[in-house]
């Protein structure tokens, strides 16, 4: 299929210790073994993230942070800024993933600034949406997630430096996932939302995140218009997270 170059982000949450960076290691071999035709990128807690950029380098293997604030620096405890995630050598950004709009009340706006931030200082944010399983029981969940699109993607966008992750909130972490159908339909609104707003938007990446595993990663990574995978779980020990990313060849 014709399209950018797929790409396979493995979103580690709130896991990892120091020992962990053994996994990198392995991700990193793995991926030099894979070939380049995927990009593979590894977004760590922010404790290993210079750790774990150090080793990813010897393997053109990426990083990125899970999360940032939206201001440069200043009087922000406990923050991270984009700059400072790319200092450490990110060189992506996931902004508004679902748990962080749910536990940290994250709207729309502030999630439009991070991805914004994340642009400032030159890094490419992942703006992740998705519905609940009330919004697509009732039909909504592409209304949903046009409305969050509207709300939450950078101003100005550049395409080539922007990637949307479709992530329903009922598939992740539940090993449920969508039907490839409802995949592919989802990702045709938001295509065509980002034609849209940015004209040509061929060069934007949208993935599907939500219960991805080495054994449905096939299908859903090569459903129309899914240009890579956000995972969680799968993206823990680079056995999974490897069969994953051989999956989207
Ligand atoms: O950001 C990825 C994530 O939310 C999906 O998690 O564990 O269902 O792959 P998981």
């Amino acid at each position: 299929t014709s399209g950018p170059r797929p790409l396979v982000a493995g979103n580690w949450k709130m896991h990892g210790l120091t020992a962990s960076l053994a996994e990198i290691e392995a991700i990193g071999a793995g991926y030099a073994a894979l070939g380049a035709s995927v990009e593979l990128v590894v977004c760590p807690p922010a404790t290993l993230l210079a750790a774990a950029a150090a080793i990813a380098a010897r393997f053109n293997l990426g990083i990125g942070g899970q999360d940032c604030d939206a201001q440069a620096s200043g009087a922000h405890t406990g923050d991270l800024s984009a700059e400072m995630l790319a200092d450490a050598g990110a060189s992506y950004v996931i902004v508004g993933h679902s748990e962080r709009r749910a536990e940290h009340g994250e709207s729309d706006a502030l999630v439009r600034a991070k991805a914004s931030a994340a642009l400032r200082a030159g890094l490419t944010p992942i703006v992740c949406v998705g519905e609940t399983r009330a919004e697509r029981d009732a039909g909504r969940a592409i209304e949903i997630v046009e409305r969050q699109l509207a709300g939450s993607l950078p101003a100005p966008i550049a395409a080539e430096r922007l990637v949307v992750a479709y992530e329903p909130i009922w598939a992740i972490g539940t090993g449920l996932t969508p039907t490839t159908n409802d995949v592919t339909s989802m990702h045709a609104a938001i295509r065509a939302r980002l034609d849209a707003l940015v004209g040509a938007s061929a060069p934007t990446r949208i993935l599907y995140g939500g219960s991805v595993k080495p054994s449905n990663a096939r299908e859903l990574l090569h459903a129309p218009h899914v240009d890579g995978a956000l995972v969680g779980g799968a993206s823990l020990t680079a056995k999974d997270f490897l069969a994953i990313a051989e999956a989207a060849l």
